[in-house]
């Protein structure tokens, strides 16, 4: 693997290894020395021309924590802005001789043509309404914390499906690794082609709350919206938005998962939020590890895992 542009493609068993390398690496956040000597020497540079919080944040401590050097490049505050164009950018990266490039672009399919172009690794933090690969694994991880495995699981996804690479690569992801997922969002926010998938499709977020083990809620991506897709924002919370009374319908045991950055009140209220069926703190938590299994595999040539002594590799 030298490149992680996205789930697609990936089989159960490489999903497998980096989830259960994800595993090894819990612990190390959980140490008062929260470091490992693994990637020493390493350069990582994080390259965002998207807004991000977790995603950006959690990369560079991965980064960190396995002792690359990071730096972080974001479109507001660079040459960007004065029109320099995404080649020109990527071949100053290069000059600065980096290992891996982590990026999140606008355009889907942009971190797949650095990767063509350049010699680096380059990890895709989220293209457009493409693909999120880490976030799906970070997911995916959590899913498996709660349910043991996912085999056999019914994962129910959603909101905006059509504009949402959370979507994407976790349909990818989860159908991969043998789970039921079925979709329910607005007509105009659905992805054609997704039976294809074996997905299931509905339109009404009551068909799909009652016999599901993990419910997964998206955020209406109004920076994405290129027209009307939904009538109002209150009348999207009624149909779509999960309250507690619709989590009432739910398994007792359900597993609600968001992605985060949460519209409370629009597409779940915070009662839910931030309620006991809740794990959306846990995601985060999780990305770390996850993004440090993927620079490790990535970028590790095979050096034990958690370097020196305790090396589990
Ligand atoms: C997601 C994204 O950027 O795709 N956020 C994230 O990475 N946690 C989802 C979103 O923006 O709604």
């Amino acid at each position: 693997m030298r490149h992680m542009l996205g789930i697609k493609g990936l089989t159960r068993d490489e999903i497998t290894r980096i989830l259960d390398t994800a595993e090894r690496f819990k612990a190390v956040s959980e140490r008062r020395i929260k470091k490992v000597p693994t990637l020493r020497g390493r350069t990582v540079i994080s390259a965002f021309f998207e807004n991000s919080t977790r995603t950006r944040m959690s990369f560079e401590l991965a980064a960190k924590r396995l002792s690359a050097d990071t730096l972080s490049f974001s479109a507001s505050s660079s040459s960007t802005r004065k029109g320099e164009t995404l080649m020109d950018t990527a071949r100053n990266l290069d000059a600065m001789k980096p290992d891996a490039i982590i990026m999140r672009h606008p355009a889907s399919g942009a971190p797949h043509m650095l990767a063509r172009n350049f010699p680096w690794t380059v990890i895709n933090a989220g293209d457009g309404i493409n693909e999120h690969p880490s976030q799906a694994l970070l997911d995916m991880l959590t899913m498996r914390d709660h349910l043991g495995s996912l085999a056999g699981k019914r994962v129910a996804i959603v909101g905006d499906i059509y504009h949402s690479r959370v979507a994407r690569s976790n349909i990818f992801g989860l159908t991969t690794m043998g789970a039921q997922v079925v979709v329910a969002g607005p007509g105009t926010m659905c992805l054609p082609g997704l039976s294809d998938f074996g997905v299931e499709v509905r339109h009404r977020i009551d068909d799909v709350v009652e016999d599901a083990d993990v419910i997964m809620m998206l955020r209406v991506q109004r920076e994405r919206l290129g027209r009307a897709m939904i009538s109002s924002v209150r009348e999207y919370a009624r149909f779509y938005g999960l309250d507690l009374d619709r989590l009432g319908k739910a398994r007792p045991d359900v597993v609600v998962m968001h992605p985060g950055p949460i519209n409370r009140g629009v597409e779940m209220s915070p009662e839910v939020a931030d309620g006991e069926r809740s794990v959306i703190m846990e995601q985060v938590t999780n990305g770390i590890a996850v993004r440090m299994a993927l620079l490790y595999l990535l970028l590790g040539e095979g050096r034990p895992a958690l370097g020196g002594d305790d090396a589990a590799a």
